[in-house]
């Protein structure tokens, strides 16, 4: 007898019924796609999901961005609730920190601060900074930071840049339970977009490059295709 996964739903509409219902409790991801294409936007929604369902979750940014300044464009959609931040969801900026280049210190920031909030939702946004400051270390650190999530209770959600045309950061995928890339497309002088389920541990994902949208009230939506 096979006992199904636990899971919790992305949040993300239109892409739970891709995945048997959402991302397997625990796990990691990783969400790739070039810049625009939609992965700040799939992270907070999958953490506002989360925290309309009373769990928690961390965000971190390698960017160097405030809270203050995330929310200014962020809280131009609809779903974000800003009573939520401080309280369910806690936003960690690590871009000072990165500029150390120690990628102990590192983990261990990410680690004190996933032991001190337990969260069930964790977003690294974007994880690919990371390597643009560590280069030789960056394999090493995706490596043990991979495996020093999988001993929480959470699923995280790692965002990865990639240079238009670039499928996917190739050293991060081999670490990860799932990879969902989003992408974009010129066709007819429009700019469509897409997103696709290429690997998820343990479930029997919907293949193929879906097309998406992004609305102000939703975020990234998945639309239907049609056959
Ligand atoms: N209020 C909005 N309504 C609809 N689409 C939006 C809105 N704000 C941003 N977008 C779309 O979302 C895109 C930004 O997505 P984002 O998640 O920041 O991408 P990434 O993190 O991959 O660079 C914008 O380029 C724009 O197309
Ligand atoms: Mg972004």
């Amino acid at each position: 007898m096979t006992q199904g996964l636990k899971r919790i739903p992305s949040g993300i509409i239109g892409l739970d019924e891709m995945i048997e219902g959402g991302f397997p409790f625990p796990s990691v991801a990783l969400v790739a796609g070039s810049a625009g294409t939609g992965k700040t936007t799939f992270g907070l929604k999958f953490l506002m999901e989360g925290a309309s369902r009373g769990e928690s979750g961390l965000y971190f940014t390698t960017l160097s961005e405030p809270t203050q300044w995330m929310l200014r464009y962020a809280s131009q959609f609809e779903f974000i609730k800003k009573d939520y931040f401080d309280r369910e969801v806690k936003y960690e900026d690590m871009g000072l920190l990165l500029q150390q280049k120690d990628y102990e210190q590192l983990l261990d920031f990410i680690d004190d601060k996933i032991a001190e909030f337990m969260p069930q939702r964790i977003v690294i946004d974007p994880i690919t900074v990371v390597g643009a400051f560590f280069q030789d270390g960056y394999r090493p650190f995706l490596f043990e930071l991979t495996n020093l999530l999988k001993n929480w209770q959470a699923v995280t959600v790692l965002t990865g840049e990639v240079k238009p045309g670039e499928p996917y950061p190739e050293q991060i995928s081999y670490a990860v339970d799932s990879v969902i890339l989003l992408s974009m497309m010129e066709d007819e002088g429009t700019r469509r977009k897409y997103l696709e389920v290429l690997k998820m541990r343990g479930t029997n994902h919907t293949p193929g490059r879906q097309p998406l949208t992004i609305t102000k009230k939703d975020g990234v939506v998945v639309l239907k295709s049609r056959f």
